[in-house]
C-alpha cells in the first residue's frame, strides 16, 4: 500500500528544465528521454523554439518570451485504448488556467485547439509511446499565448492573455497555474477513471450540438456535431440523421 502511494505521488512540473532557446521542447524532451531517466511530471521549457512543432505537421510560431511553451512528460498506467484522455487532461487543464486568469468562456476545439471569443489562444500537441500494453509515455506539448500582442505568422485568428485582459502577465505564474491544472485533472483521471474527464471534456467542447459546415474529403459537408469517441475521432451528425466518424487528418473545421 505504502509503496503504492509513493510511486502516484507525481509533482507536475517540479522537475523542471529550461532553455532560452531551442528547436521544439517536444523533440528536446524526446531525445532527453531516449538518453537518461527523467521523473514523471518533468516539465521543459524555453522562451523561443526555432522550429516549433503544430498539429497535422504544420509549424508553431511564437514571439522569443512572449508565451508558454513546454512539454511534460508523464508516464501513466493506461490502456492504451484510452490515451485520448492524455488530450482531454491537457485540454481541461489549459482551459481551466486560461478562464481564471481572464474570467471567459473558454471552450475546447477538437481534438485540442483552445478558443476564446472565435480565436485561438493555445494548441496542444500530444506525442504517445505505447510501451506495453499498460504504459504509455507521453510527451504533452503545449503553446499558450500569453503576452503576445500580434499574430501576423499565424494562419487563422489568434489571440492572448494579455488581449483579453489588457495587462502585462507573468509566465512563470502561467506557468504554475498550468502546473497546479495538469495535476488536478490527473490526479481526477487516476481516482475517478475516464468518464469522469471525458464528461467534463464533453462541456466545453467547442460547437457540439451546433450545425456547420466542415470540409472533408468528399467536399463541403453540413454536419451537427455530436461527441468525440474513446479513440479520440470526431462524431457528426449529417443530414439524413446518421453518425459519421471522423479521424484529425479526415476534416478540417470551416468555423
Ligand atoms: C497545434 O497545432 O495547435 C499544436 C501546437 C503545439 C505547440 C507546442 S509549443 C510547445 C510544444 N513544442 C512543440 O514543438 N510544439 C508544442
Amino acid at each position: 500500500m505504502e509503496d503504492y502511494l509513493y510511486k502516484r505521488m507525481i509533482y507536475i512540473g517540479k522537475n523542471r528544465i529550461h532553455y532560452s532557446e531551442i528547436d521544439s521542447t517536444n523533440s528536446e524532451l524526446k531525445r532527453i528521454y531516449s538518453t537518461e531517466e527523467i521523473t514523471e511530471g518533468t516539465l521543459l521549457t524555453t522562451n523561443f523554439q526555432s522550429s516549433g512543432q503544430g498539429q497535422r505537421g504544420e509549424s508553431w510560431e511564437s514571439a522569443p518570451g512572449a508565451n508558454f511553451l513546454g512539454t511534460y512528460l508523464l508516464t501513466p498506467n493506461i490502456n492504451p485504448r484510452e490515451v485520448f484522455v492524455l488530450n482531454i487532461i491537457a485540454s481541461l487543464a489549459v482551459k481551466e488556467t486560461i478562464a481564471e486568469l481572464t474570467q471567459s468562456e473558454v471552450s475546447i476545439k477538437w481534438p485540442n485547439d483552445i478558443i476564446v471569443n472565435g480565436a485561438k489562444i493555445a494548441g496542444i500537441l500530444v506525442d504517445n509511446k505505447i510501451i506495453s500494453s499498460k504504459i504509455v509515455t507521453s510527451f504533452i506539448g503545449i503553446g499558450l499565448n500569453i503576452n503576445q500582442l500580434e499574430f501576423s505568422d499565424f494562419p487563422r485568428s489568434a489571440t492572448s492573455i494579455r488581449k483579453l485582459i489588457h495587462k502585462k502577465v507573468k509566465n512563470e505564474s502561467v506557468t504554475q497555474k498550468l502546473n497546479f491544472h495538469i495535476q488536478q485533472f490527473y490526479s481526477l483521471y487516476n481516482l475517478k477513471g475516464f468518464e469522469t474527464l471525458n464528461f467534463l471534456y464533453h462541456q466545453n467542447l467547442y460547437l457540439k450540438g451546433e450545425s456547420q459546415f466542415y470540409e472533408v474529403e468528399t467536399g463541403t459537408k453540413k454536419f451537427t456535431l455530436q461527441s468525440v469517441n474513446k479513440e479520440g475521432c470526431l462524431q457528426l451528425f449529417n443530414n439524413s440523421g446518421e453518425i459519421e466518424v471522423f479521424g484529425i487528418k479526415e476534416i478540417t473545421f470551416l468555423k
